[in-house]
């Protein structure tokens, strides 16, 4: 009788580690992703990664991606309503456009930037 509880307890590890290892891999893939797309879209203005091939364009840039990550009040909360409202207002002469960004989008910037939180900067220039 104890072999059928076992094993349906062992299944159920394995299912665990399993579910764990892909939402990691989905969280691993949208880091990724927003790498790219902060690569292609955000950095004629912030330095947005250790890789990125050119310094801004845009003099003074803005933060570096790096040192918004490190800002203490930064939350996904924020993040998220920064990238996904129009916020004309907020920072020195509302000089940051608004997006309109995809939902999608938003979800991988948002990872990629909570990702740089650890300090893995991005202060190549
Ligand atoms: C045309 C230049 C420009 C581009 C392109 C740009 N930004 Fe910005 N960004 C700014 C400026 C300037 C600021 C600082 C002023 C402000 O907060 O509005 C800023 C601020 C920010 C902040 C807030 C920093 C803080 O202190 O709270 C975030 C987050 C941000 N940008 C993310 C992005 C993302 C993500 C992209 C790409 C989708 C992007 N930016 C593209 C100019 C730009």
């Amino acid at each position: 009788m104890k072999a059928p509880v076992l094993l349906s307890l062992a299944v159920a590890v394995v299912c665990g580690v399993a579910v764990t290892a892909q939402a990691q891999a989905a969280k691993s893939n949208l880091v990724a992703a927003g790498h790219d797309f902060a690569l292609q879209v955000c950095a004629p203005c912030h330095v947005v990664a250790n890789d990125q091939k050119s310094a801004p364009m845009l003099n003074p840039p803005a933060p570096s991606f790096s040192a918004i990550a490190q800002s203490n009040d930064l939350s996904e909360a924020t993040l998220r309503k920064f990238l996904s409202t129009l916020h004309r207002n907020i920072g020195r002469d509302g000089k940051m456009p608004n997006w309109l960004l995809a939902d999608f989008q938003i979800d991988e910037i948002v990872a990629y930037l909570l990702s740089l939180k650890d300090g893995q900067g991005s202060s190549k220039f």
